[in-house]
C-alpha cells in the first residue's frame, strides 16, 4: 500500500454529520494522548495532517482524512481524559460509540495503547465493549521509541497476555512509533489486506 495523496475532510461533531461517501473507512481510538494523530501523520508521511498537541484532549471531533481519492482514515477523540468534566467524557463517549456502532463505512477500529503501560482499566473495557458488540478491532502499541526494542517486545506481549482472562484469542496487535516509524510497512500492509478481503 502507497499512501499517494492524504487530505483533511471534515471535522464532524457527531456520527450523522460524517461524510457521505462509499469508500471504506478505518478509525483510531485509544486514551487521550495515546499518539492517535501522530501515528495517521505518520502512515500519511504528513506531518500537520492531523492536529497533535502534547497536551491530552486535542481531538474533539470525529476528524475525516481522505487517502488516495478514495478510502478514509478516521481520527477519534480520545477517551477517559480524567480533566475533561464528566459530561464532556459523557458526550465525547456517546459520539464515539455512536459513530463505531452506526457508521457503516467503518471496517476495522484500532485501538492504540502506549507501550510502557500496564493493561488499563479503561482500555480493557473498550474493548470487551467492542467484542461484545462484534466490532472488528486490532491494537497498535504506540510510543515504542520510548523502550528499548526488547522491552518494548516483552511490554505488548504483557499486556496480550492479561487478556486470557476473558478473551480466547488476541486480536491483531502492532508496535509502532511515530517518531521514528516502526510499524509504518506492516500497518499499511494491513489495511492493504482488509480492503481486499472484505467479504462482498
Ligand atoms: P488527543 O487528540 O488529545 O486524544 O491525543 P492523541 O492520541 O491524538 O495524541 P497526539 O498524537 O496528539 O500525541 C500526544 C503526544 O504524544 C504528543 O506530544 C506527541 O508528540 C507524542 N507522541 C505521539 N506519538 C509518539 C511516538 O510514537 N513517540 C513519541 N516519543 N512521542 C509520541
Ligand atoms: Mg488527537
Amino acid at each position: 500500500m502507497i499512501i499517494k495523496k492524504a487530505e483533511f475532510i471534515i471535522s464532524a461533531p457527531d456520527f450523522k454529520k460524517c461524510p457521505q461517501h462509499s469508500g471504506l473507512e478505518f478509525a483510531f481510538i485509544g486514551r487521550s494522548n495515546v499518539g492517535k494523530s501522530s501515528l495517521i501523520n505518520m502512515l500519511c508521511d504528513h506531518k500537520g495532517l492531523a492536529k497533535t498537541s502534547a497536551m491530552p484532549g486535542k481531538t474533539l471531533l470525529i476528524n475525516h482524512f481522505l487517502i488516495n481519492n478514495e478510502w478514509h482514515l478516521v481520527d477519534l477523540p480520545g477517551y477517559g481524559y480524567a480533566r475533561n468534566s464528566k459530561s464532556m467524557r459523557n458526550k465525547l463517549e456517546q459520539m464515539i460509540a455512536q459513530y463505531i456502532l452506526h457508521r457503516e463505512q467503518l471496517v476495522n477500529v484500532f485501538v492504540l495503547i502506549d507501550i510502557r503501560h500496564e493493561q488499563q482499566k479503561i482500555d480493557r473495557e473498550f474493548i470487551d465493549w467492542l467484542g461484545k458488540n462484534g466490532v472488528p478491532f486490532s491494537i497498535i502499541f504506540t510510543k515504542a521509541d520510548k523502550l528499548r526494542p526488547g522491552q518494548a517486545n516483552a511490554n505488548a506481549q504483557a499486556w496480550l497476555k492479561a487478556l486470557d482472562d476473558g478473551w480466547e484469542e488476541y486480536p491483531p496487535h502492532f508496535i509502532t512509533s511515530a517518531t521514528n516509524k516502526t510499524g509504518r510497512d506492516e500497518l499499511l500492509n494491513y489495511l492493504d489486506d482488509i480492503m481486499h478481503n472484505l467479504p462482498t
